[in-house]
């Protein structure tokens, strides 16, 4: 019998109570044996909940507890969460996680902690909700050398944007759906800004190419200025915009990552991802590419995740070794996509400004804004062919 704590009963923490009780036969079937929930660590009473006799208030409950052997930590932020999971690694017990802050941001020196007291620290949920992406890109897709990811990431601006040009609804209103439904962080800037993706395609990247990746090095622009105009102009085009990650290794050995919205084109299998699906494509130099996609936010997408991390460890025993790795990072790793060339969508601040040379627009374009495609150049040189015009939007295109 294995022991399971959850730290955080927010969406994710009753998700993972909810889906271990409810499928504890299958659960202990694909593990090798019945995994327990022993206690939930609150900060408040929760006296309707099912689990209320299991919920205490002092982490060094659990941490003191021999019995406990695999510690959820679904509380979010890089505070508590991070002390409690230190404090759970050295006690000797693994550590399962959903907080892609904490992994961005202090990967490597919580898995090299896992390491050297020989258990796990495993975080499937932190990316893509409920897809199976991590232990994919670790462990299938093994044999190859990643040449780039690019993915939607996130779920709540995902949902907006289809809400905004599907449903009609306003950005604030779109917004609040998906804080009702759980998607939202608890600071929803963190999704319409880009950051929760820009901790994403850090851990992809520094999965995918062995080497951390900070969120301080990758360059995120959110959705804040996409309007139902751009939107409109790019349906009309035959693109779709979506907010996408991506890591691309370059031939010098360094990393371009970024976050920014994209102009995709509506035939590819990405432009058609909506509401709070994820999709992430992989290009591996032997397999080609893999596209993986699901529900990417939510209580229960998220709780497989994070229940299919503890099965693995219960699964594999203490004697397993730590199934992911990677090394500290660097300055000069990744460098900036200002040098990337591609196709760019354009939207003047002045509606009444004339053309620059080459801009291509659209018939049936929508009322209200001027906009335009550019062909493919770097960012300096887009700059260069804008000359004195001010910008209201710019978009790359996935072409
Ligand atoms: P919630 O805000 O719903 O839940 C977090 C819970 O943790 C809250 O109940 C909060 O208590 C509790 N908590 C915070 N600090 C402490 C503490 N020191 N001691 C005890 N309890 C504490 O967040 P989510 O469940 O949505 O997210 C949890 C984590 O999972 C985050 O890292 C998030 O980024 C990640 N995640 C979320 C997904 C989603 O779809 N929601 C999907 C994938 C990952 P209180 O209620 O008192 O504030
Ligand atoms: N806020 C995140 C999202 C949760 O909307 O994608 C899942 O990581």
């Amino acid at each position: 019998m294995a022991n399971v704590a959850i730290l955080g009963y927010g969406v994710v923490g009753s998700g993972v109570a909810e889906v271990l009780t409810e499928n504890r036969e299958g659960i202990a079937r694909r593990s090798g044996g019945p995994i327990g929930l022993s206690y939930i660590l609150v900060r408040r009473d929760f006296p309707d909940s099912p689990f209320r006799d299991k919920m205490v208030r002092d982490f060094s409950v659990i941490e003191n507890d021999p019995g406990v052997d695999i510690v959820v930590e679904v509380m979010g932020g890089v505070g508590a969460a991070k002390d409690y999971t230190e404090r759970a690694l050295r006690a000797g017990k693994s550590v399962v996680t959903a907080n892609k802050e904490l992994v961005a941001e202090h990967g490597c020196e919580l898995l090299e902690l896992a390491r050297a007291n020989g258990v796990s620290y495993l975080f499937e949920a932190s990316v893509g909700g409920g897809i199976p992406i991590i232990r994919p890109l670790s462990q299938c897709l093994a044999a190859n050398e990643i040449e780039a990811i690019s993915g939607i990431l996130n779920g709540t601006t995902n949902y907006i944007l289809t809400r905004m040009s599907k449903g009609g609804l306003s950005f604030a209103d779109a917004l609040k759906e998906a804080q009702e439904k759980g998607y939202a962080e608890a600071d929803p800037t963190a999704d319409i800004q880009g950051i929760d993706v820009c901790r994403k395609i850090c851990i992809l990247a520094s999965l995918a190419f062995g080497r951390q990746v900070y969120p301080r090095q990758v360059a995120t622009q959110g959705i804040t200025e996409v309007t139902l105009f751009d939107q409109r102009w790019a349906e009309a085009a035959g693109f779709r915009i979506k907010l996408l990650g991506r890591a691309l290794r370059r031939e010098d050995g360094r990393l371009t990552v970024y976050v920014a919205p994209h102009l995709i084109p509506a035939s590819e299998p990405l432009a058609g991802v909506e509401d709070v699906f994820n999709a992430i494509t992989v290009r591996g130099n032997a397999v080609g590419e893999v596209m993986f996609y699901g529900q990417g936010a939510g209580k229960r997408p998220t709780a497989s995740a994070v229940v299919a991390d503890v099965s693995d460890i219960v699964r594999r025993g203490k004697s397993a070794r730590p199934a992911v790795q990677w090394g500290e990072g660097a300055e000069d790793l990744v460098v900036s996509a200002d040098g990337l060339e591609s196709r760019w969508y354009v939207r003047l601040a002045d509606e009444d400004a004339c053309l620059p040379e080459g801009a291509v627009t659209v018939e049936d374009a929508p009322e209200g804004g001027s906009a335009f495609l550019m062909p493919a150049m770097s960012a300096e040189d887009l700059k260069a062919a804008l000359g004195g015009r001010a910008a209201g939007l710019v978009l790359r295109v996935l072409d």
